[in-house]
């Protein structure tokens, strides 16, 4: 099922929105990142990244942690916004994603109107789980 338009725009500015307060003074390439609770409720992050690099936060993992922090855990969908066309979550982000469940994935790069609509599922099939 696709988003709302109405949810996939205010999704999109927040995610544009924490991807300026991203902190990547070491790539330079800032993520931001958005999740939409089944609630109505929008949680962001921005990467956070560190000297050491291996303790760098990808922006969607900070935003599930602020959503599962506030005791929301069931997501509708996630956005992503980065400079790059065509980029997706990395492969550690769905795992963590999936712990919660399928939902909507969207992609946006700065500048470029096309935006990438997809699912969990189809990014990360068959996740780990016991
Ligand atoms: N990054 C994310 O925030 N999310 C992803 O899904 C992949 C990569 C960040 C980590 C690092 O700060 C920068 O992008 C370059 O890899």
């Amino acid at each position: 099922m696709k988003l709302a338009p109405a949810d996939f725009r205010r999704l999109l500015a927040a995610a544009r929105r924490a991807q300026r307060r991203a902190y990547a003074p070491y790539s330079r390439f800032k993520v931001g990142a958005a999740v939409l609770t089944v609630s109505g409720k929008i949680f962001t992050g921005g990467n956070i990244e560190n000297a050491s690099y291996g303790l760098t936060l990808c922006a969607e993992r900070v935003a599930v942690a602020q959503a599962v922090s506030a005791g929301q855990r069931r997501f509708k969908a996630l956005a992503i916004v980065t400079s790059a066309a065509g980029a997706t979550p990395c492969g550690a982000c769905r795992q963590v994603l999936a712990e919660f469940g399928d939902c909507v994935i969207l992609c946006a790069a700065t500048g470029r109107r096309q935006v990438q609509q997809l699912r969990l599922a189809e990014l990360l099939p068959r996740a780990f789980r016991f």
